[in-house]
């Protein structure tokens, strides 16, 4: 301590916000520093549920600093959202801190990730379809319009105008795209309509309509906005605990993930650093999120992945259907290559497993040791190359099972021995102790080991 990163260490939802909220308990604050309400989680809290895509899981605790830094893109309207559904319950939403420098989620960027992900058909990634991917490309092109434009009509107006030019030109070539593919596809008779409505100017696409309603976020979004990294420095140089959450997950990484099938940022824990302003030297400890198998979201390689009965108990038994989007999430046994890698990547001092009572009533419990190459090659290591991950096939490493039911559990000793060897397996093969393990959705629900 003091800076401690928290990142997903497989495909995402692995239980981040459970683990940020229990320790937020020994934090200052808490920074999320990249994605945007692409992300979800839900945090149950003396019964009650809460479910957040943009608001750090810290906002419960109102002596504490919650931050959206720099590096997240952030969608007002969706923000707004929360901030009011959190003040209906009698949440206090005082000590929400944004950065200025985030960037602006705009309606065309929804729009252009929705007919991108058309456009590519069979080849679509299966984002959010939050706007995400086009958002960091307008940063990238220096087209974005970040939180402090809302503060100013005039420099949103000229902005606004700049970056939306290009987006009309984009979407109208689109669905001239679809039409065609349409008309291929024999869906003649639909033809006319969709010809009209794509004809007349979008609503929603408005300049003058876009600038007021922004300015009206900015209006309502401005005792939040802050020098958010100048907030970081203070606590850090104070020794205070600050906690920067990633979203997302390390196999979604847009450099060192399963590129393309990835998000558009950077969700290892070294972003943090850009996406809340601070230097690598304040990362003092890096916690990797697991499950105690392994879920996929969208398209793109998933060498565990399981299709027979081991995977339809962990959808039921996990409740693994999409906080964002609601999908139906992809399952699989637990793979150690893939975690090894994580861990090195980001550096990662601690591990927290989260639910393992949903490997109860499996026998025997497999984990991924190494791959095999179609060549017939053994893959040690977590493969760069695209092509040798999408053909690798797993080599598993058989423990016994458990059929006990674990959500009791609240000390190493209560969980049954196949369980705490499946964990010390784990933990021995990629070589970070496991502290934290997740029994269940409630926040008192877990486990913490020596
Ligand atoms: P995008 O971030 O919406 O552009 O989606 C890119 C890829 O990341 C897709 O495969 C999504 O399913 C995946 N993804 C984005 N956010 C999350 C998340 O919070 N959990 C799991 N997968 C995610």
């Amino acid at each position: 301590m003091p800076g401690l990163a928290i990142v997903g260490a497989q495909w995402g939802d692995e239980g981040k916000g459970k683990v940020t909220d229990l320790l937020a308990e020994r934090a200052d604050a808490i920074v999320r520093f990249q994605g945007g309400n692409n992300a979800g989680h839900t945090i149950v809290r003396d019964g009650e549920e809460f479910k957040f895509h943009l608001i750090p899981s810290g906002i419960l605790y109102p002596d504490k600093a919650c931050v959206i830094g720099n590096g997240v893109v952030l969608d007002p309207r969706i923000l707004l959202g929360e901030i009011d559904g959190l003040r209906r319950r009698g949440v206090d939403v005082g000590n929400l801190k944004i950065s200025a420098n985030a960037h602006l989620i705009m309606p065309y960027h929804v729009l252009l990730d929705t007919a991108g992900e058309i456009k590519l058909g069979k080849l679509s990634i299966g984002t959010t379809r939050r706007g995400i991917g086009p958002c960091y490309a307008d940063k990238a092109l220096r087209l974005g319009i970040r939180v402090q434009d809302l503060l100013d009509e005039k420099i949103l107006r000229t902005k606004i105008r700049a970056a939306l030019e290009p987006k009309q030109q984009a979407l109208r070539e689109l669905s001239v795209q679809r039409r065609k593919l349409r008309k291929e596809a024999g869906e003649g008779e639909r033809e006319g309509a969709e010809e009209a409505y794509e004809a007349a100017p979008d609503p929603r696409l408005d300049l003058h309509a876009m600038t007021e309603e922004h300015v009206n976020y900015g209006h309502r979004l401005e005792p939040h906005i802050a020098d958010t990294a100048r907030l970081c420095w203070e606590k850090l140089d104070a020794g205070r605990t600050v906690i920067f959450e990633g979203a997302q997950a390390t196999l979604l990484d847009l450099d060192h993930g399963t590129y393309p099938f990835v998000t558009s940022s950077n969700p290892i824990a070294g972003a943090a650093t850009v996406g809340a302003g601070i230097a690598p030297s304040d990362i003092e400890e890096v916690w990797g999120v697991a499950k105690a198998y392994a879920t996929r979201v969208g398209a793109g390689p998933f060498p565990t992945e399981l299709e027979g009965e081991a995977g339809r108990h962990m959808v039921e038994k996990g409740h693994e259907f999409g906080t964002t989007t609601g999908r139906e999430r992809r399952c699989g046994w637990m793979d150690l290559v893939a975690l090894r890698y994580a861990v090195r990547i980001n550096g990662m001092t601690s591990l927290a497993i989260t639910k393992l009572d949903v490997l109860s009533g499996l026998d025997p419990l497999r984990v991924a040791v190494r791959y095999r190459s179609r060549e017939g090659a053994q893959l040690d290591r977590f493969p760069y190359h695209q092509s040798i991950l999408h053909s690798a096939t797993p080599e598993y490493e058989e423990l016994p099972g458990f059929d006990a039911d674990i959500s009791e559990c609240r000390s190493e000793a209560d969980l049954p021995r196949q369980a705490r060897d499946y964990l010390d397996f784990v933990a021995d093969f990629v070589g970070v102790p496991i502290e934290l393990v997740g029994v269940g959705p409630g926040r008192e629900q877990v486990v913490w080991r020596d």
